[in-house]
């Protein structure tokens, strides 16, 4: 409706002037072309709520290239890839803004039907292809259309409503991710996940279609989870849907008293060891073995690993836990913390980085002929640790300490 239409470019006019001056232009493009363009998916979805979003998805009526090759001419971009077995191009502007065009081969489908006109039989197809109804609205960039909203499958009434609905039965049996991208978006917006498509996920898990998502495909979704401000929550409820052991190997027990305010600025690192609070060292190994990390992700999970290896044995010397601890980022000791066993050590280790009567500075170790460079920083952490471990005690084997040191690189370096 024209009321609906007036709602909608009111919406469109409240984003921000980069995000509006694109549209334009994508709506010039397609009208030089004289082919049809949808704006689709999240950005959709985010525009009713009113959430602003940087990732713009548009479906244009046959080729991407074409289209690309034309909207370069007139924006100015950062990076355009084409990715030719998807028959997609994605642009990336300075800004941060992201544009993936898909192009949708329209006129090779033949939908009978009382649909107004094949084009649009064949958008209601791609469409329905999608996960949600939430995500699957289409708002039509031309001129003559500009800011129409095409709804085919309930997306507006679930968007009100606050429910995830799926589009069809097979759903979550053709695409097992989904189940997990369900409870990311009912928890993000404070949703409901729809009966229906409750149900569908049960069902799916007792056909045991997780065991169809690959290990990159699974940590994927991990890594879309951890960024989120409602991440335990999150979390909370794939434990719940049992969507949670098959790469944890247990029931996922959640042992983080803070809330989400508090976890909030927390980094990707540190939320993620959180989650690995209540898992022994082993069960973290196999965890491991069940995603496709990043190098340094697995670096960090595995020294975390380690360092807690390393303060359980040091038991009755805690110089040797002082050692293991020294360098840790203090997000993560604050996480070690957490472990009832550990935390006596973990205080008293912080109670020694506060008294600590270190007085050697860079400043002395530049007097004293060491040039600038990493080599000072060695150095004084190496003086920082003798004075944690009980190595040096006072001021006087600090300056026996250094000495030492510096003999140790004057020989070293003649050699
Ligand atoms: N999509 C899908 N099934 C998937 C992944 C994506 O149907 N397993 C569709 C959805 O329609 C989605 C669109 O592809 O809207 C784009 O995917 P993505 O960028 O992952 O989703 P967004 O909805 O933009 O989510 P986010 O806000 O988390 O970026």
């Amino acid at each position: 409706s024209q009321a609906m239409r007036d709602d909608v470019l009111d919406l469109i006019r409240e984003l921000p002037p980069e995000i509006g001056l694109l549209l334009d232009k994508i709506k010039e493009t397609a009208d030089h072309l004289g082919i049809q363009a949808y704006l689709v998916g999240g950005f959709v979805r985010d525009l009713f709520l009113r959430k602003s979003s940087q990732d713009l998805d548009v479906v244009v009526e046959g080729d991407s290239n074409s289209f690309a090759n034309q909207l370069i001419e007139v924006v100015e971009v950062h990076k355009v890839v084409q990715h030719h077995q998807f028959g997609t191009v994605k642009i990336t502007f300075r800004d941060g803004t992201h544009l993936d065009i898909a192009g949708s081969r329209w006129e090779e489908y033949d939908f009978p039907g009382a649909l107004p006109t094949i084009e649009e039989s064949n958008l209601k197809e791609d469409l329905f292809r999608r996960d949600f109804t939430v995500n699957a609205m289409a708002l039509c960039l031309n001129a003559n259309r500009f800011g129409e909203v095409v709804d085919f499958y309930g997306g507006l009434r679930d968007l009100q409503q606050g429910e995830i609905r799926f589009l069809h039965n097979l759903s979550f049996i053709e695409d097992p991710t989904r189940m997990i991208r369900a409870v990311r978006f009912a928890c993000r917006y404070h949703f409901k996940i729809a009966k229906v498509t409750r149900e569908a996920i049960n069902t799916a898990l007792q056909a045991n279609v997780l065991l169809k998502i690959s290990k990159e495909r699974f940590t994927e979704e991990l890594m879309l989870i951890l960024p989120e401000q409602a991440y335990q929550k999150m979390v909370r409820e794939l434990a719940a849907f049992g969507l949670m052991k098959n790469w944890f190997g247990r029931e996922f027990a959640w042992n983080l008293a803070e809330s989400e305010e508090e976890v909030k600025d927390w980094d990707l690192e540190k939320k993620w060891l959180g989650l690995l609070i209540s898992l022994e060292n082993d069960e973290i190994r196999a965890v491991l073995d069940r995603l496709a990390f990043t190098k340094s992700m697995l670096k960090h999970t595995l020294d975390y690993v380690a360092v807690r290896s390393k303060l359980r044995a040091a038991g009755d010397c805690p110089q040797e836990g002082y050692a293991a601890l020294f360098g840790v980022k203090e997000g993560i000791v604050d996480l070690l913390k957490k472990h009832e066993d550990l935390r006596p050590l973990i205080e008293s280790y912080q109670q020694a980085l506060q008294n600590l009567k270190m007085t050697i500075r860079g400043s002395d170790l530049l007097a004293a002929g060491i040039p600038e460079g990493p080599e000072i920083g060695r150095i004084l952490q190496d003086i920082h640790l003798a004075w944690l471990t009980g190595k040096i005690s006072d001021f006087e084997e600090e300056r026996n300490y250094l000495l030492q040191i510096l003999k140790r690189n004057s020989e070293g370096s003649t050699k």
